[in-house]
């Protein structure tokens, strides 16, 4: 069965990130919201147009949260990093499946590197593209955008939500994160479809009561409750 509990993982894209100090008080508020990981976005200029950050980072926010650090790398080539976000303290990281030469390969330095292993994929991705590598039973989660990568604060495209249940239909145990266009209202079919990992940037950080949104994002089930204790 598939982990019912809901985490949130807001996306700091959506703020000024190379200001440390607003970096260090969001990063506070989210954690006393009840968010359970934080997600950051690395984005090299080639695989999606914009450049954010790299590994430096990660390193640097390691030290300023004690959340899950939710790493998406939007880079190509994601084999040639993977050592050097182990070492900065990457949780979980995600790579695009079309990124990836081998993904298979991919997967297992990930896991080699006592990581969390997610695949992402693109809205123009077939889910069934990546049976095969969620057949070797080796991902722990897989990222669903509901955006094409690239920028905070896309609109939601509506094909996502199947994509979420044709990944649960697949494989009930993996994790399933939704990136991209996340709302409080579309969240409630998200999580019904499967979805358990909830991304959400302008939604939490353009709120003006971020614990009440992330607790929305969970939703109402009975695990909430529990979930805030964890
Ligand atoms: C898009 C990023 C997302 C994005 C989410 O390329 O991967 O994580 O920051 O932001 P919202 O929730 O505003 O769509
Ligand atoms: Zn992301």
């Amino acid at each position: 069965m598939a982990a019912k509990l809901i985490r949130v993982s807001p996306s700091i894209l959506a703020i000024d990130y190379n200001n440390d100090e607003v970096l260090k008080k969001e990063l506070a508020e989210i954690e006393l919201a009840g968010a359970n990981m934080v997600h950051v976005d690395v984005m090299d200029g080639k695989f999606v147009k914009n450049k954010t950050f790299d590994h430096k980072f990660v390193d640097k926010i390691k030290d300023m949260t004690t959340l899950i650090l939710d790493v998406h790398l939007m880079v190509e080539n994601p084999d040639a990093v993977i050592e050097d976000y182990a070492k900065a303290g990457a949780d979980i990281l995600t790579v695009h499946f079309e990124a990836c030469k081998d993904p298979i390969k991919t997967i297992k330095k990930i896991k080699d590197n006592n990581m969390v292993a997610g695949l992402a994929i693109n809205p123009k991705t077939p889910v069934l593209k990546i049976k095969d590598v969620l057949d070797e039973g080796l991902v722990d989660m897989v990222t669903v955008m509901g955006v094409n990568p690239g920028a905070y604060g896309q609109k939601f495209i509506p094909g996502s939500a199947e994509k979420v249940a044709e990944v649960r239909e697949l494989n009930d145990k993996v994790y399933i994160e939704i990136d991209g266009g996340v709302t409080v209202k579309n969240s409630s079919i998200l999580r019904k479809l499967g979805a358990n990992v909830i991304v959400s940037g302008s939604t939490i950080f353009e709120a003006k009561n971020k614990k009440k949104v992330i607790k929305q994002l969970k939703g109402r089930c009975i695990f909430t409750k529990l979930n805030s204790l964890m």
